[in-house]
């Protein structure tokens, strides 16, 4: 049987501005099996970050019923959810949101700040776990602003990481990387995923989407399409041809030079 780790029926989102309703989910039903690497794609404003919040457990829905790992999300109170939120869903934003003048390490121990249960020689042990994961080993003492873009995007999965999640939920977690960076952090969330992590993956790129199992696609509000990738971009291939492409440039240049 597969073990589904996000369920959602008819799930709606309506926004109050002033006198007026946005209804920015109009009935969406979706699931999400261990494993999986979904991207979600859409037009802006088609409700993607909507969608990716509730089932963060970031926000509720207006109606419809959701469940989390099996667990009826719908029926929770605010403190169960930030508990839920806390242990069961690892967050990666655009923006990184890492602390700033604070190591890798610290940014990466945050979350288990709040789990009593695990002491500081495991938070340490853990937090450097994650960042070895994510190929920081050797970065783990540096400031979060003395590190470029694509490492302080690694950083942020460490973190999302670090709780052992039921899934991890990125929000155009490549949107402030250029193309070969945007790749790697992809080849790191292919590698994640062939260990078996669950994926939610909102992006605005087809090369970026490309990269992922399933491409689900918004309009509106609504689940217009939901495609298996059979024929899923290998991101090492991808970064080879990168590299092939930054060779012929570099001898255009050249030649433009000479
Ligand atoms: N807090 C809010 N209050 C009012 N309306 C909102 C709020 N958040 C989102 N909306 C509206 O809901 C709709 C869906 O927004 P959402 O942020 O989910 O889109 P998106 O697909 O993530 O877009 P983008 O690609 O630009 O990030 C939009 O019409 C937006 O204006
Ligand atoms: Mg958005």
């Amino acid at each position: 049987m597969e073990n589904k780790i996000i369920e959602i029926q008819n799930l709606q989102k309506n926004y109050r501005v002033g006198t007026e309703i946005v209804s920015a989910l109009r009935g969406v039903n979706l699931t999400i099996n261990a494993g999986e690497f979904v991207a979600i794609m859409g037009a802006s404003g088609s409700g993607k970050s909507t969608l990716l919040n509730i089932l963060g457990c970031l926000d509720k829905p207006t109606a419809g019923d959701y469940w989390l790992d099996g667990k009826n999300v719908n029926v929770l109170k605010k403190d169960q959810l930030a508990d839920i939120r806390n242990t069961k869903i690892g967050f990666v934003f655009q923006s990184y949101n890492l602390l700033p003048r604070t190591t890798a390490l610290e940014n990466v121990e945050l979350p288990l700040l709040y789990n009593p249960k695990i002491s500081i020689k495991m938070r340490r042990e853990k937090a450097e776990h994650a960042l070895e994961a994510v190929g920081l080993a050797d970065r783990m003492k540096h400031l979060s602003n003395q590190m470029s873009g694509g490492q302080q995007q690694r950083v942020a999965i460490a973190r999302s990481l670090v709780n052992d999640p039921v899934i991890v939920l990125a929000d155009e977690a490549t949107g402030n990387l250029d193309t070969k960076t945007s790749y790697e952090i992809m080849a790191l969330f292919q590698e994640l995923n062939d260990k078996g992590i669950t994926i939610g993956f909102v992006t605005h790129e087809p090369d970026i989407a490309a990269f992922t199992n399933r491409n689900i696609v918004f309009r509106d509000g609504r689940l217009i399409k939901d495609i298996q990738m059979n024929k899923i971009t290998n991101v090492v291939d991808a970064l080879d041809q990168l590299k092939d492409e930054d060779t012929l440039l570099d001898e255009f240049v050249n030649v433009c030079v000479a």
